[in-house]
């Protein structure tokens, strides 16, 4: 494959979609339907947006210089769109902490690995952003195609949610993309090899960071030991299962010709049209007023 045959779709749109939610009210402590693990394990993946965004805009704009003009374009949609969901998963990340969680461990946990992988070179960089935006995409997939993962959530943080599922899908490729353009002249198999071995890293910082946080925070609820882990593996891999429900997806990855479009999802952007095109937002202000 070569950098002018990438398989992302011609006609896709990368568009930002520049909402805000909760800036009205402040969000119940247990905002996902009163349940302690459900809450803390979206805590827990929130708190490592703002950093771990910025981390992936900064890996992919080192590539941007002398990439062909389609992926320049998409570049700049995808930094514009991680930008804005960093300000408001900060500013959910705030009404967590205003609601009584101390996020801190679980930022400092993220900028710790963060830091090593910045000291290696920065196509390595790109290749961690890919993994953990491929991560992001089949997550979101998930959240989007499955309504039972945000059944009894508070409306507006549920809102939250979906655009920014609904935003990662769209970017999905860009990451990969840049990778691909970046690694042109290397041979396939060094390619799948490095691909392969940084997807197995994150893959394993990934799910004993997100257990560990959602730990931690079930810790600040008072839920502890046995009890908490029971909740908390359920919950995961068993109803509604997110983690188990991406495990082919994930799987995915590690195939010859793989690609984040391979799997054109575009229709569960159209699930969420009235996200998508801003109406949603436009009525609650129209209601308030
Ligand atoms: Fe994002
Ligand atoms: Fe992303």
């Amino acid at each position: 494959m070569t950098a002018t045959t990438l398989p992302t779709p011609a006609d896709l749109s990368i568009t930002p979609r520049d909402r805000r939610f909760g800036r009205d009210a402040a969000t119940p402590r247990l905002w996902h339907g009163g349940r302690v693990e459900a809450t803390a394990i979206y805590n827990a993946l929130s708190a490592t947006f703002p950093i771990g965004e910025a981390y992936f805009v900064e890996s992919v704009r080192a590539f941007r210089e002398g990439a062909p003009p389609k992926l320049a374009e998409e570049i700049k949609g995808f930094t514009t769109q991680e930008a804005i969901h960093s300000r408001e998963h900060d500013a959910f990340n705030k009404r967590a902490a205003n609601a009584g969680y101390d996020l801190s461990k679980l930022e400092e946990r993220v900028s710790e690995r963060l830091a090593i992988t910045r000291s290696r070179p920065p196509i390595v960089n790109v290749a961690a952003t890919m993994a953990l935006e491929h991560f992001t995409a089949i997550l979101a997939h998930q959240l989007l195609a499955n309504p039972r993962h945000l059944e009894g959530a508070e409306p507006e943080t549920a809102d939250l949610w979906r655009w920014h599922a609904v935003e990662e899908i769209e970017h999905k490729g860009v990451a990969y993309d840049t990778w691909l353009h970046a690694t042109r002249g290397w041979p396939r198999y060094k390619r799948w090899r490095v691909k392969a071995k940084v997807m197995l890293l994150v893959t394993r910082n990934f799910l004993v960071d997100r257990t560990a946080g959602a730990l931690e925070l079930m810790r600040q609820d008072g839920v502890t030991g046995l009890k908490a882990w029971w909740l908390l593996m359920t919950y995961l891999w068993v109803r509604p299962a997110m983690f188990r429900k991406i495990a082919g997806a994930w799987l995915s990855y590690f195939l010859p010709g793989f690609h984040p479009w391979n799997v054109d999802d575009r229709h569960l952007l159209g699930a969420y049209a009235a996200i998508a095109s801003g109406t949603e937002s436009t009525r609650k202000v129209r209601r308030a007023a």
